[in-house]
C-alpha cells in the first residue's frame, strides 16, 4: 500500500540556509547582517545575539520582549519590520527580519532641501499611524529614535528594535487611562521591585519624556514625546549634523558559502574592515583629515607610526601561563601594535605574515594565532 501522505512540516531553519553578506547594524547586545535565503534568493536582515553575552549581561528578557512584540505586530500590514522566523545554535540566537533597504530615515529628511516640510509631514503621519496601531495592540516601544526608524525599498517607514518594548496585559489595552507602567529594573526579572535594587529607565536620554524622569512611569505618552522630538528633528534647521553619503547599492553575492561559522565570521569581519567603513579606499586628503582628528582625539595615536587606527581594544596577551593586559591597535598597513596601557609604553608589534591566522569566537572576540606568540585574544569593543 502506498504510504499515507505526510503533513507538510517546514523544517526548522539554520544559519546554513542563508548567505551572510555584510554587517548592517550593531546594537549593545546584537549584530545585524544582510543575508540572503539560499532557497528563495530573498534578502533579510538577520539579527544575531551571542547567548553567552545575553546571559552574562542579563538581557534574556530584552530578547524575549523583542520576539513577543514583533510576533504581535506581524500581521500589521505597514509600519514595522517583520520577524519572519527565529532559530538558534549552541552559541547564538538568530532573528530573521525584513530588510529595510533604504536604511535610516533621518539622513533623507535632512538632505532633501526644498521638499523637507512636505516630506516631514508625510513621515510624521506614517509614524503616528504606526504608533496608534502599536499602542492599540498594547505595545509601548520606549526607545523611539531616528536610528530605530528605517525605510523599506518604497521609502515607507518601518519601526525597528523592540528590545526595550513593554507589552501591556490585555485588560490594560483598551482603557483610556494612560497605562502607567513602573519603570523597570535593568535586569532579567521585570516583576521584581524590592527597594534594594537599582531602578534604571530604558530608552535614550535625548528622547526621554519629563514625566518619565519625574514619575518613573512609562506610558504610551512616552512614545508620543519621542514622536514630538523626532518631528522637531525632521523640521529643525539646526540639527542635520554629519554628511550623508547615499546608501551604496550592495546585494549579497551568490557564490559565498552559507552559514555562520568561523570562515564566514572572519570573512564578514575582514569585509567590514576593508569596505563598509571605506577606510582603505579614502582619498589622501580624507586620510590626512582623519589622521588629524586621530592625533587630536585618540591617546593611542602616538604609538602607531602615523597609521590610521581601524580597531582598538584591550586584549589578554597570553604567553605560557601568564596573561598581560595590552591595548591592541590594528591599523591600515595592515599592522598590529600593542601597548602597555598602565605605563603607556609601546611593547611591540605583531609581524604581519602569511602564517598569521584568525579564528573568530564571535563578532567581538577573535583569536589571532601568530608565529612567535602562541595566541592572543582580541576583544574589539
Ligand atoms: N539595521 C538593523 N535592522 C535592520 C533592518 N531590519 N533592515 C535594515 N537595516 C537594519
Amino acid at each position: 500500500t502506498p504510504a499515507a501522505p505526510q503533513p507538510y512540516r517546514p523544517t526548522k531553519r539554520t544559519a546554513k540556509d542563508y548567505i551572510f553578506g555584510k554587517l548592517i547594524g550593531e546594537g549593545c547586545y546584537s549584530t545585524v547582517f544582510l543575508a540572503k535565503d539560499i532557497h528563495t534568493g530573498k534578502e533579510y536582515a538577520i539579527k544575531v545575539c551571542e547567548k553567552l553575552y545575553i546571559i552574562r549581561h542579563k538581557k534574556r528578557e530584552y530578547v524575549k520582549r523583542e520576539k513577543d512584540a514583533l510576533n504581535k505586530l506581524f500581521n500589521v500590514p505597514h509600519g514595522f519590520v517583520k520577524l519572519y522566523c527565529t532559530f538558534q545554535d549552541d552559541e547564538r540566537l538568530y532573528f530573521v527580519l525584513s530588510y529595510a533597504k533604504n536604511g535610516e530615515l533621518l539622513p533623507y529628511i535632512n538632505k532633501v532641501g526644498s521638499f523637507e516640510l512636505n516630506v516631514a509631514k508625510f513621515y510624521a503621519a506614517e509614524l503616528l499611524l504606526a504608533l496608534e496601531k502599536m499602542h492599540a495592540l498594547g505595545i509601548i516601544h520606549r526607545d523611539l529614535k531616528p536610528e530605530n526608524i528605517l525605510l523599506d525599498e518604497n521609502m515607507h517607514l518601518q519601526i525597528a528594535d523592540f528590545g526595550t518594548a513593554k507589552i501591556l496585559p490585555p485588560e490594560e489595552i483598551r482603557s483610556n487611562d494612560p497605562c502607567t507602567v513602573p519603570v523597570e529594573e535593568d535586569d532579567d526579572s521585570p516583576g521584581r521591585n524590592d527597594r534594594s535594587r537599582k531602578i534604571s529607565f530604558v530608552g535614550t536620554a535625548q528622547y526621554v519624556s519629563p514625566d518619565l524622569l519625574q514619575n518613573r512611569v512609562n506610558t504610551r505618552a512616552s512614545d508620543l514625546w519621542a514622536f514630538g522630538c523626532i518631528v522637531y528633528q525632521m523640521i529643525s534647521p539646526y540639527l542635520p549634523g554629519g554628511s550623508f553619503e547615499g546608501a551604496e547599492e550592495y546585494t549579497v553575492p551568490d557564490h559565498l558559502e552559507p552559514g555562520f561559522g568561523n570562515n564566514q565570521l572572519v570573512r564578514l569581519w575582514e569585509f567590514d574592515l576593508s569596505t563598509s567603513r571605506g577606510i582603505l579606499n579614502i582619498s589622501p586628503e580624507e586620510r590626512r583629515r582623519r589622521l588629524e582628528v586621530q592625533a587630536r582625539e585618540n591617546k593611542w595615536h602616538q604609538f602607531v607610526g602615523g597609521e590610521l587606527i581601524l580597531k582598538q581594544g584591550l586584549v589578554e596577551k597570553r604567553k605560557g601561563l601568564f596573561a598581560r593586559r595590552r591595548m591592541l591597535l590594528l591599523t591600515t598597513g595592515p599592522r598590529m601594535f600593542y601597548v602597555d596601557p598602565v605605563n603607556m609604553v609601546l611593547k611591540g608589534e605583531i609581524p604581519w605574515s602569511p602564517e598569521l591566522r584568525v579564528e573568530a569566537k564571535n563578532f567581538r572576540i577573535f583569536l589571532v594565532h601568530t608565529v612567535r606568540i602562541l595566541s592572543i585574544i582580541i576583544a574589539f569593543i
